[in-house]
C-alpha cells in the first residue's frame, strides 16, 4: 500500500534506495572471512573443488558473470557462468570437484532449480547457493548458502537483490581466495574495510538521482540504446541494459567496448544513446579510444565516469560524475545508476514500472 511506500512512486524506487541498508544488513556481523559464513562442512567443500559452475537466469547470471571476474583474479580459482535452461538441456563435461554456485532472488526459479539437479545428476554434489529466501527450495536443496538480506522485493525487476548478490559472492571470492593462499591478513582487512564503507559510498551515488532524471527526458524519446562495458563492468552494462528494456521497453543491447567495431558501430548515428560505464581502472584509456570510435559516427555518450578519470563533458559527450575509483567492488556502486536511469526513463514514458508487462517476478515454472 501506499503507507509502506513512503516518500517513493513506486517499490522499485524504494528498493533502490534501499540498497545502502540491504548491503549493510547482508554483510553485518562479519568480522573475517571464514567457511562458516556459508554454512556447516563448508571448510571440506571448498578443499574439495577447483573450480566454480555458476547457475541462474535473468539478473542473477549478470551477478555471476561479474563473480567469474572476482573469482579468477582475486581467488585463482577458475569460474563459467551458464544459464540455468541452457545448462539443463545440453551435454556438458562433469567435474566432480566443481563448486556449484546458483544465484537466484527468489530460491524458487525452476530452470535454475532443474539445472542444479542436473549438476547433481552428473556428480556433483558441493553445492551453494546465493539466494535471499531462506526458506526457498534452492535452500534446502543446495549443502551451502548465504542468505542474502535485501528483505522482500516487490518491484519485478530486481534491483536490491542484485547488490546483495554481489556482496555475497564478493565474500564467496574472498573466502575461496583465503582458503586457497591468495588472501593475505593485510589484503583481508583492506577488502573488508571497503565493504563497510559501501552504505557511505552507494548513499553518495544515490544523491546523483537528480542529474540522472535529466537524463531520463532524453531516453524517454529513444526507441534504442546501446550499453558499453569493459572487464568487470561488461556484466553491468549488460545489466543496464536488461533494466531498461524490461521496464520501459525500449529496445537495448549492452557490449563490451572493445567488440564495438566487430558489429554495433553500425547501428551507431545521432539518434543512438550510448551508455558508458566508466571506472578509473586499468581498461580506461581502451575505452576512451572506444568513445571516440562513437564519437566519430555522431553518437551521442552518456557516461558514468569516476571522478578520478578526467573524462569531461564536450558536445556530444554527456558526463555525471561518480565518486572516485572504487576498486574490486566498483560494479556494486556503477550498477545503481543504471538502475535510476530505467527507472525515471520508465517514469516519463508512463509504463507499469513495477509491473512491467508478460514479465513475473519468479518463474517457478519453465
Ligand atoms: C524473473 C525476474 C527477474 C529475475 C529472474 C531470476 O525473470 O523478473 O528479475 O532476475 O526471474 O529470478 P531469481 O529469483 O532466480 O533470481
Amino acid at each position: 500500500g501506499a503507507a509502506e511506500l513512503g516518500p517513493y512512486r513506486h517499490y522499485m524506487q524504494k528498493e533502490i534506495f534501499e540498497q545502502p541498508r540491504a548491503i549493510g544488513d547482508t554483510l553485518e556481523g562479519i568480522e573475517g572471512i571464514t567457511p562458516e559464513l556459508f554454512g556447516d562442512g563448508a571448510a571440506e567443500v571448498f578443499a574439495n573443488v577447483d573450480k566454480v559452475l555458476i547457475l541462474a537466469c535473468g539478473t542473477s547470471s549478470y551477478s555471476g558473470m561479474t563473480a567469474k571476474y572476482w573469482l579468477e583474479s582475486i581467488a585463482k580459482i577458475p569460474a563459467q557462468v551458464e544459464i540455468a535452461s541452457e545448462y539443463r538441456y545440453r551435454d556438458s563435461v562433469p567435474d566432480p570437484r566443481t563448486l556449484i554456485v546458483t544465484i537466484t532472488q527468489s530460491g524458487e526459479t525452476a530452470d535454475t532449480l532443474a539445472a542444479l539437479k542436473h549438476a547433481r545428476s552428473l556428480g556433483m554434489t558441493n553445492t551453494l547457493t546465493v539466494c535471499n529466501v531462506s526458506t526457498s527450495a534452492m535452500v534446502r536443496e543446495c549443502k551451502l548458502a548465504y542468505i542474502t538480506r535485501a528483505g522482500a522485493e516487490i518491484g519485478v525487476a530486481s534491483t536490491k537483490a542484485f547488490t546483495t548478490q554481489l556482496a555475497g559472492l564478493f565474500l564467496l571470492t574472498l573466502t575461496l581466495a583465503k582458503t586457497r593462499g591468495h588472501l593475505s591478513a593485510e589484503q583481508e582487512a583492506d577488502h573488508l574495510k571497503a565493504m563497510r564503507h559501501l552504505p557511505v559510498a552507494l548513499q553518495a551515488v544515490l544523491a546523483l538521482e537528480p542529474q540522472v532524471i535529466a537524463w531520463a527526458e532524453d531516453f524517454a524519446s529513444k526507441e534504442n540504446a546501446l550499453f558499453l562495458g569493459r572487464g568487470l563492468h561488461y556484466p553491468i552494462a549488460l545489466e543496464g541494459a536488461l533494466k531498461l528494456k524490461e521496464i520501459s521497453y525500449i529496445h537495448a543491447e549492452a557490449y563490451p567496448a572493445g567488440e564495438l567495431k566487430h558489429g554495433p558501430l553500425a547501428l551507431v548515428t545521432s539518434a543512438m544513446p550510448v551508455v558508458t560505464v566508466a571506472p578509473n581502472d586499468a581498461l580506461l584509456e581502451k575505452l576512451k579510444s572506444n568513445m571516440q570510435e562513437v564519437r566519430a559516427r555522431g553518437g551521442q555518450l552518456y557516461v558514468f565516469a569516476d571522478g578520478d578519470t578526467r573524462i569531461e563533458s564536450d558536445s556530444g559527450v554527456h558526463v555525471i560524475r561518480m565518486p572516485e575509483h572504487y576498486g574490486a567492488l566498483s560494479p556494486i556502486l556503477h550498477v545503481v545508476p543504471l538502475q535510476l536511469l530505467a527507472y525515471h526513463t520508465a517514469c516519463a514514458r508512463g509504463t507499469d514500472v513495477d509491473k512491467p508487462r508478460n514479465l513475473a517476478k519468479s518463474v517457478t515454472v519453465e
